[in-house]
């Protein structure tokens, strides 16, 4: 009995099946699903390909079900391109690659590091601080600038600073790295509707555009990796990995954190510029943070393999089920986030007397970083930067808005055009 059909003849509800119109446009599929789920409900299934059958799921309690009963090693699918690219280059690549006990035996290394609150994590932010006190110095006096090409070369600078200490890149070298990185995100979206290895075996022009990009960047960062280090990988890193292991690690990580923390905090800036009351006064960032990513997570879907069936809310899901969790479509339910549409940085605070977040129903509806013990290891990262920008750019900007934009996937949820930001400097 096929995988499918195991899933449908479960004791419980049945799951209904969604036939998908082709071709699918990937750049809408948060839509797609989104208005799916409308019509069908929290959960379907979908046959995304020959032999692949995906469980899309956008119910909170059965997410938190799902989570909670993790299996020691989950595993997540990885863009089919990337794994057929390591394959064929041979390149041994560091923790979103591997599985099993390879992965566990990093990740339980990193974790402390990482995730914990300590003194090396904070030192190595003190490094990439320096970089956004430089970005907005240099922004003094400029109105109309790209903030997208900016906060990418940002992200790019800061990672490479908490991993490195000082960056001290040229110019032109890391322009073409954060060129490179964008290239594989966009090639990877362009490859996922097709077999990789054909595209391989063929050469096509999207193949040969993600290998020349992923090549090119994971020289830009193994030339990087020669020079001393004062940040992350020179000191707590190598007390508990190799160098091979150091060089893998770093490589990852600073190709994870580009794009990620560059578009979340564009999509931070965006929705501060298009609700500008949120400029004035007394304001969280961090609160700021979490709101966007809500309404504009850079990761519209969490995917694992389920290793044992369970059973969630009166359905059936069995071993072996490719599951898509629609973190976008849960985003802007209403019955999870009361006004979805409305961009409320304080919803995400706490009632004093009953302790329960204001305007949230369900914390498992938004999980941005995912959750677990395979979410998001650059978490505290990402949200410390972003955090300490926000702070210092609005301490020292208005920011104005002047189109506007919509989402959509290129792989991750990025604005379908440029923003045209105008930058106002604050009187002191
Ligand atoms: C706002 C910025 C970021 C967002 C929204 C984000 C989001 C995510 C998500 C959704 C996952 C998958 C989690 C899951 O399946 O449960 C993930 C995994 C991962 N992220 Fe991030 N990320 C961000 C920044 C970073 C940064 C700064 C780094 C590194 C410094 C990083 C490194 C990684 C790695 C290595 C994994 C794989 C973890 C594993 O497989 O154990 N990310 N991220």
């Amino acid at each position: 009995m096929g995988l499918l059909a195991r899933a449908f003849s479960s004791f419980s509800k049945t799951i209904p099946i969604h036939v998908s119109k082709l071709p699918i446009d990937t750049t809408k599929l948060h839509l797609i699903n989104q208005k799916v789920h409308g019509e069908l409900g929290p959960i379907y299934a979908e046959k995304l390909g020959p032999d692949v059958n995906a469980l899309w799921i956008a119910c909170p309690k059965i997410t938190e079900k799902l989570f909670r009963n993790e299996p020691e090693h989950p595993i997540h699918v990885v863009p089919q391109c990337w794994q057929e690219f390591n394959k064929r280059f041979n390149v041994k690549r560091g923790l979103f690659f591997l599985d099993g006990p390879e992965w566990q035996e990093m990740r339980s290394k990193m974790n402390p590091i990482f995730l914990k609150k300590n003194q090396w994590l904070a030192e190595a932010l003190s490094h990439s601080n320096k970089v956004t006190d430089t970005l907005i110095n240099d922004l003094k006096g400029q109105t109309e600038v790209d903030l997208e090409q900016i906060l990418h070369k940002w992200s790019v600078e800061s990672t490479l600073a908490t991993l490195y200490g000082n960056c001290c890149q040229s110019t032109d070298s890391l322009n073409s790295f954060v060129q490179n990185v964008h290239q594989m995100f966009s090639s990877s979206a362009k490859l996922q509707t097709q077999s990789a290895f054909l595209a391989a075996e063929t050469q096509t022009q999207d193949w040969l555009n993600f290998c020349s990009a992923a090549q090119e960047a994971l020289a830009f960062l193994n030339s990087n990796l020669t020079k001393e280090s004062k940040g992350l990988t020179g000191g707590v890193l190598s007390n508990v990995f190799t160098n091979e292991e150091i060089s893998r690690i770093a490589q990852d990580l600073i190709i994870a954190a580009a794009d990620t923390t560059s578009y979340t905090l564009l999509w931070a800036l965006y929705h501060m510029a298009t609700n500008k009351s949120w400029q004035e006064g007394e304001i969280k960032h961090k609160e700021v943070i979490r709101e966007s990513m809500r309404i504009s997570p850079v990761a519209p879907f969490l995917t694992r393999i389920q290793q044992k069936p369970l059973e969630a809310e009166e359905y059936f899901i069995d071993e072996g089920q490719l599951i898509l969790v629609s973190i976008y479509a849960m985003g802007h339910d209403n019955s999870c986030f009361p006004n979805p549409e409305q961009f409320d940085p304080r919803r995400w605070s706490r009632d004093p007397e009953s302790g329960k977040l204001k305007g949230v129903n369900d914390a498992f509806a938004s999980l941005p970083f995912g959750f677990g013990t395979r979410s998001c290891i650059g978490k505290r990262l990402a949200e410390q930067q972003m955090e300490y920008f926000l702070n210092k750019f609005f301490a020292t900007f208005e920011l104005d808005v002047l189109n506007r934009v919509q989402y959509e996937m290129k792989l991750i949820g990025v604005p379908d055009a440029r923003i045209n930001f105008k930058l106002i400097q604050k009187k002191k």
